[in-house]
Formats: C-alpha cells, sequence, structure tokens
C-alpha cells in the first residue's frame, strides 16, 4: 500500500461525510517546520467507547463495509503518528461532532508522499452529499480558501464535465501560486 497523506486526508473528510456532517473544514497547513491538517465537522460524533474502539485497526462500524471488516482511517492516521513522530487527536462528541488533528514534522523520512492536494481536493468538493466543504490551505506565508456553496454558485453541478474541468483548473492554479515560493 502507497497511501499518501492526501490519501488520508481525502478518507477522513470521507469519514466526516459518512457521519452526516452539514459543515466540514478542512485545514491543511505547511511551514518548512511543520505539517499539519485538521478536519472538523458537525456530524453525529462519537461516544468515548467507540472514540476508543476507532482507533483499533480491526474496528469499523459494521454498517459501511458490508465486505471489509477493517476500519483503515483513524488507525492509519495513528500509526503514522507513531512512526513518525508526529501528533494525532481526535475530539468528539456525541451529536455535535468531529474534529481530526495531526501535525509532523514534514522532513521526516517515515512520512508517507504528500501526494497531489489538487486531486484530492477536486475529488472530494465533486462528491455528492448534503453539506459545505470549506478548505483553507497555506503553505510557507501563502494561503487560499474555497469552500463548496461558493463553487457551486460560481460553476454549477461540479459533477458536470465542463464545471468539473474549471474546478481543477482553479484548484491547480491556487496551488501552484502557493508553490511559486
Ligand atoms: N468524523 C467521524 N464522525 C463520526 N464517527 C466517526 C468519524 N470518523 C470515524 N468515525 C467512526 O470510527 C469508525 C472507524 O473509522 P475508520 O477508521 O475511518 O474506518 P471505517 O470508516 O472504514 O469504518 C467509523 O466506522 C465510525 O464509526
Ligand atoms: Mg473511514
Amino acid at each position: 500500500m502507497h497511501a499518501t497523506i492526501c490519501d488520508m486526508i481525502t478518507d477522513l473528510v470521507q469519514n466526516a461525510i459518512e457521519a452526516r456532517a452539514t459543515e466540514i473544514t478542512l485545514e491543511v497547513k505547511e511551514t518548512k517546520t511543520n505539517l499539519k491538517f485538521v478536519i472538523a465537522d458537525n456530524g453525529k460524533g462519537m461516544s468515548a467507547v467507540v472514540l476508543e474502539k476507532a482507533k483499533d485497526p480491526y474496528y469499523t462500524d459494521g454498517q459501511k463495509h458490508r465486505y471489509r471488516k477493517v476500519g483503515l482511517g483513524l488507525p492509519f492516521l495513528f500509526q503514522t503518528a507513531e512512526m513518525t513522530g508526529g501528533k494525532a487527536a481526535i475530539t468528539s462528541k456525541e451529536g455535535e461532532g468531529t474534529t481530526v488533528t495531526f501535525n509532523v514534522d514534514p522532513t521526516n523520512v517515515d512520512l508517507p508522499a504528500f501526494g497531489n492536494f489538487t486531486t484530492a481536493a477536486v475529488a472530494l468538493m465533486s462528491y455528492e452529499f448534503e453539506g459545505n466543504l470549506s478548505i483553507e490551505r497555506s503553505a510557507q506565508n501563502k494561503s487560499y480558501s474555497v469552500n463548496k456553496n461558493e463553487l457551486v454558485e460560481a460553476l454549477g453541478n461540479l459533477n458536470e464535465l465542463e464545471s468539473l474541468t474549471l474546478l481543477k483548473q482553479f484548484i491547480a492554479s491556487q496551488e501552484e501560486d502557493l508553490e511559486a515560493l
């Protein structure tokens, strides 16, 4: 398996969607010494018992994947933290929502590759669910933010090829501006 940081982020946002969140925020901030991401949702949340179980690689709620018994999202996050000296944390409250935070030294050799953020963001923004997703992204001292409601207003249905192409161009150009440092 060659999961990237972006795969991990996608998976965690997917969890928020599966928890029926209507507001999801994804923050991805890089500096030379720290890579941070935070996924916050107002979905169904977890009790302390479920939260403890959710960190176990052999736990899944038994409903989502009828043919796969092993959850990957949260355990993979904690394993990666352990391998890299990073810090992963989850806070959750039943009926209120969940926040997942990860901080790591981006130069750590055991860290998976970052992956392609444009691809991940486009996939998440065009994923059909009832709710808003906001992305706040920064690298060094440059930043941009996008949110799904505004994108839909500007581009129309994000599942149509034309809108999707524009969305991809837009996010790619924002990402390029971050890199052009
Ligand atoms: N954001 C979230 N809100 C509510 N419950 C969550 C959230 N993230 C994870 N969970 C719970 O933790 C379990 C394990 O998540 P995960 O490790 O991603 O495995 P999977 O999604 O395959 O079940 C989920 O089945 C769900 O019950
Ligand atoms: Mg999951």
